[in-house]
């Protein structure tokens, strides 16, 4: 059984922290998925990387509910999650990790739960706390040993991308309480919720949000600072699984 799986977001495609590598292709009722798989620190450890390893696929494509499906059949119970994300907030700057404890859903054409009536039936999943506490603490445990600095809560307010926002939509997310922008933990974080695998996020920010920065926006500025940082959550992944 593995029980731990790292989802890695944009920037983080290397699963060279684990030893033993091998590649896996696991079926589900909604595709095939495939993922890495290793040791690290005497645990079986999963690694599934969100785009694809060569970043090919874009969020509102992903194939959330294959990914999560599949790591339950693992036997996952806990998920780690990075994610870049644009920040609406002064104080978390480019390069700066959250640990986010609350979300905001803009998404609009996506799947976001496995219980669609019929024989699973109808379930309503609480989402008072969008994000496993104890894993939470874990991670901002790891972050205390390595002596990194992380911000212990924020906002992620998802939308549906894969275009970036406009200066108004993020002057409204600010106003909503939003302090970061991504486009892949919704419905993330909720199917985890659903298949009972205590899962959560950290966020790099890689910039701040459209009309927040004065320059416009490209993917590349997001590539740029997560290779910059790459080291840094790597290390923060690897000492929260010793933990
Ligand atoms: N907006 C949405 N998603 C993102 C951003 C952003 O500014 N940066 C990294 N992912």
């Amino acid at each position: 059984m593995i029980k731990i799986a790292i989802i890695g977001g944009t920037g983080v495609y290397d699963p060279n922290i684990l030893k033993n590598i091998r590649t896996e292709e696991l079926a589900t009722p909604y595709g095939s998925v495939r993922f890495n798989a290793g040791v690290y620190a005497g645990k079986e450890v999963a690694f599934l990387p969100r785009h694809g390893s060569k970043h090919s696929i874009p969020p509102h494509l992903i194939n959330y509910r294959a990914n999560i499906w599949a790591l339950k059949k693992l036997g996952v119970e806990h998920i780690i999650a990075t994610t870049a994300v644009g920040s609406l907030n002064i104080a978390m700057k480019p390069g700066d990790f959250v640990l986010v404890d609350q979300f905001l859903d803009f998404t609009k054409g996506r799947v976001s739960t496995f219980y669609e009536g019929g024989e699973r039936g109808v379930v309503h999943v609480d989402l008072t706390a969008p994000y496993c506490p104890v894993l939470r603490n874990t991670v901002s445990k790891a972050a205390g040993i390595l002596d990194l600095s992380i911000h212990e809560h924020g906002v992620y307010v998802c939308t549906e991308g894969p275009r970036f926002e406009t200066p108004a939509e993020i002057k409204m997310f600010a106003r909503l309480g939003g302090d970061l922008v991504g486009m892949t933990n919704v419905p993330e974080a909720v199917l985890a919720r659903e298949a009972e695998i205590c899962y959560s996020t950290v966020s790099m920010v890689t910039n701040y949000a459209a009309g927040i920065s004065e320059q416009a926006l490209t993917h590349g500025e997001v590539l740029e600072t997560m290779a910059a940082n790459a080291e840094h959550i790597k290390k923060l992944i690897m000492k929260s699984i010793e933990l």
